[in-house]
């Protein structure tokens, strides 16, 4: 198993202090564009997205580019021997041999962790279904430091699909660490924020509360994080269809907003955002995209350069257990060891956070 590179899974692997000069070397880098364009001449970076993307596969490769590097890799993996059944195991293991850096999306939660086990270079998690964005939390946090001066004490309002948002899920455990923050999750009853969460807020002692409405709620925020609601997530089109108009931020609405507010949104973006509000200035969303290349190259160049391999699995093995969650990627990859942590007293999957059952409630 490979275990000697540092890889970025999940941002809290990483201690704050590790963010900060990922942010600051990313603001260094939007200042003095120029003093870097040969800082990854000869390296090979390798995106391998199962899943569709425009802004963190094309930022990535553009990232590497102004680096001096190069780019290998597939956006469709029906194009690949994925569609001959190639397992993540083999591709990874394959594919980090040709290259010194591997960016890998896919639709199953757990899957970038998976891939790290065997390959041989660091891994980045570019998302993995419903589950973590650390490089859009990155991105979110290089955009909060540039346009709001901190990242401590925002009143954050999150709004739309907290439940599959993985987004929101990545900026939530981040900004927990900053002191002084505060959420308001404002969602349907149907997709609010999962339970480890707010487990998670609660534990880190965050002021938080959940809200139905955002027009009661965006008079007192500092910061709104819009979200797409995730089709491609729902099992159902009925479920889907419940919910994608509920939510929409109006010019409006925004006259109630504070005059500093930043809104954010990961994009893309459906109907969630009228496109009126693009030119307000508070409309930060596709300024927060670029920032978003800026910050891959900070961390490319971190992750090539760092002597620290962070261990990849700390809990248990216990093939008697197994993880819930349909769409983890252990239910897809027999060959995985299943690996477990205790958090707040609960047996959780070590690749998606879910829920462990004795695996005999399964077969
Ligand atoms: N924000 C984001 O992840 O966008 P893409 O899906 O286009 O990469």
């Amino acid at each position: 198993m490979s275990g000697q590179y540092s890889h970025l899974i999940d941002l809290n692997d990483y201690p704050v202090e590790w963010w900060n000069k990922v942010i600051s070397l990313g603001a260094s880098i939007y200042a003095h564009p120029q003093r870097y364009v040969q800082a990854c001449a000869g390296k090979i970076m390798a995106t391998l997205f199962y899943e569709p993307s425009t802004r963190t596969q094309m930022s990535f490769q553009s990232a590497m580019i102004r680096l001096g590097g190069s780019i290998i890799g597939f956006d469709n993996p029906m194009s690949s021997s994925v569609s001959k059944g190639e397992n993540i195991k083999d591709t990874t293991k394959v594919v980090s041999s040709y290259s010194d850096i591997l960016i890998i999306r896919h639709p199953m939660a757990g899957t970038a962790k998976a891939a790290a086990l065997t390959a041989e270079c660091p891994v980045v998690n570019a998302g993995d279904g419903g589950h973590l964005h650390p490089t859009q939390t990155l991105t979110d946090l290089l955009t909060l430091h540039m346009e709001k001066g901190r990242l401590d004490h925002l009143t954050v309002g999150l709004c739309g699909d907290l439940l599959y948002g993985r987004t929101v899920h990545s900026l939530c455990k981040a900004l927990s660490c900053y002191p002084g923050n505060r959420f308001v999750l404002i969602s349907t009853p149907e997709l609010q924020i999962p339970e480890y969460i707010t487990k998670m807020l609660r534990e880190s002692g965050c002021e938080f509360r959940t809200e139905t409405s955002l027009d009661e709620a965006i008079g007192e925020l500092d910061v709104l994080y819009m979200t797409r609601i995730q089709r491609e997530r729902f099992l159902s089109e009925a479920e889907y269809l419940a919910q994608k108009d509920v939510y929409r931020l109006t010019t409006e609405k925004m006259k109630r907003a504070k005059p500093d507010l930043a809104v954010l949104h990961p994009l893309p973006r459906v109907d969630e955002i009228e496109i009126a509000v693009d030119d307000d200035p508070r409309a930060l969303y596709f300024k927060q995209a670029q920032y978003g290349m800026y910050v891959r190259m900070a961390l490319i160049l971190r992750l090539l350069e760092s002597e620290t391999a962070l261990p990849l699995l700390h809990g248990v093995q216990d093939e008697k257990l197994c993880c819930v969650n349909p769409k983890c990627i252990t239910a897809q990859e027999h060959y995985l060891p299943r690996h477990f942590i205790e958090v707040g007293g609960k047996t959780v999957c070590e690749y998606c956070e879910e829920r462990a059952v004795p695996a005999s409630a399964y077969r």
